[in-house]
């Protein structure tokens, strides 16, 4: 079976689309800093995915590592030449991805995010694997007057964490255009995702305090924070409140592994996508529906609007639906449900 790269294999999304690579039979390399992640998460993903006849023990392997150390990318590629199992394809999840921080240090979200991205591309080019499917965001959208959000709005990143995650969009551009005929890249523009597998063995583990909605949910229902501050109740929607594409992790993970399997089968191309489910779902119907879905009541208390926010963010999803034929079934319900189970099975995370 294909041996692939996964950077940033251990985190929130990686490590939930590496147990949908693993079902599908694909070997792992994982390569993660655990900068913000446990390396136990990996053996978690091999519990999930191995049964008694099958184990997948032997089909992922951890490489803790930065993506900045060249040196070891390197490696990692040419070992797996001469093991005769070359690496076919890199996700590359691998990068810093809090707003606030970003703007804090600048610096170190332009150097992790870009220049590491740099560092693997120019090792894949060296050792022949040119297909890649990036980590993107809805975050690199501006404003828009329109209700849902297609692949060709306009692009205007409000925050540094945005701008590196266009720049490294702009950079696979040129590499792509350098030579169009060898590259295959899918830069995957993600809209928020939530939940986690099914299971209640992998989920999301924030560090410190979640800057994120739904970690913080999780969190004041478990009583470990004390209520929920919601950002705004006289936004111009519905019940004043932010709405936004809620995506299940899983859904989003199934879309990987789709979009690589479209690249690999294609002709080489560059695609952008947009993963959503193109359902807006604002603020307090969230809260209501994790309360009624976990039978639970949680505190919370309204607050002035959150600075950078904007009132609604809903995907047209339909160019992922029709190029890769993916089909993200789970319902918000399932999201909460899910996420919660995560949260009360491991209180403390990883820990
Ligand atoms: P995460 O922090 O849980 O996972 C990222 C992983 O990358 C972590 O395990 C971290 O240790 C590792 N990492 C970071 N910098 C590294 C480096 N230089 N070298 C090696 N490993 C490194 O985040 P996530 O939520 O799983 O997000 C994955 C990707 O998706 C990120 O690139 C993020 O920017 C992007 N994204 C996330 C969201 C979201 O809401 N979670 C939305 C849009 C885009
Ligand atoms: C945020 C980032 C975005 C990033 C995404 C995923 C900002 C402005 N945007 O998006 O760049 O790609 O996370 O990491 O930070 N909310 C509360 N109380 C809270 C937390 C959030 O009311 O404690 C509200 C927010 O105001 C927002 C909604 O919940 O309306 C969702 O917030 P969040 O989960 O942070 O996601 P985004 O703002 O969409």
């Amino acid at each position: 079976m294909k041996r692939l790269l996964i950077t940033g294999g251990s985190g929130f999304i990686g490590s939930h689309t590496c147990v949908v690579l693993l079902k599908q039979g694909y070997e792992l390399y994982v390569l993660d800093s655990h900068c913000n992640s446990h390396p136990k998460v990996i053996d978690r993903v091999v519990k999930i995915t191995g049964d008694e006849e099958s184990s997948t023990i032997n089909k992922v392997f951890l490489i803790e590592g930065d993506l900045r150390d060249q040196n070891l990318l390197n490696k990692l590629f040419s070992d797996s030449i001469y093991q005769g199992k070359p690496i076919e394809g890199v996700i590359h999840f691998a990068g810093l991805k809090s707003v606030q921080e970003s703007t804090a240090n600048p610096l170190l979200y332009w150097d992790s995010n870009v220049n590491g991205s740099i560092n693997l591309l120019r090792s894949m080019d060296q050792f022949d694997c040119r297909t890649i499917v990036f980590s993107s965001s809805a975050t690199i959208y501006g404003a828009s007057k329109k209700s849902f959000l297609p692949e060709t709005s306009p692009i205007n990143p409000l925050n540094p964490y945005g701008q590196t995650k266009l720049a490294v969009e702009k950079l696979l551009r040129d590499v792509f255009k350098s030579s169009p005929n060898k590259w295959r890249i899918s830069n995957l523009r993600y809209f928020n995702p939530i939940g986690a597998h099914s299971s209640g063995e992998i989920g999301e583990d924030p560090l410190g305090i979640p800057n994120n909605l739904f970690p913080f949910i999780t969190q004041v229902a478990a009583g470990r924070r004390e209520k929920l501050t919601i950002f705004g109740k006289d936004w111009p929607t519905l019940d004043g409140t932010c709405i936004r594409d809620y995506i299940h992790v899983m859904d989003l993970a199934e879309g990987h592994l789709l979009a690589l399997e479209c690249l690999l089968a294609e002709e080489p191309q560059l695609m952008n996508l947009n993963l959503g489910t193109g359902l807006g779902t604002s603020v307090l119907e969230l809260v209501n529906t994790f309360q009624s879905v976990n039978n639970l009541e949680m505190p919370y208390e309204f607050a002035s609007r959150r600075k950078g926010d904007v009132p609604q963010i809903i995907a047209d999803n339909s160019m992922a639906l029709s190029r890769l034929h993916w089909n993200p079934s789970r319902n918000l319900e399932d999201m909460c449900r899910d996420g919660w189970k995560w949260q009360t099975l491991n209180p403390k995370g990883y820990l």
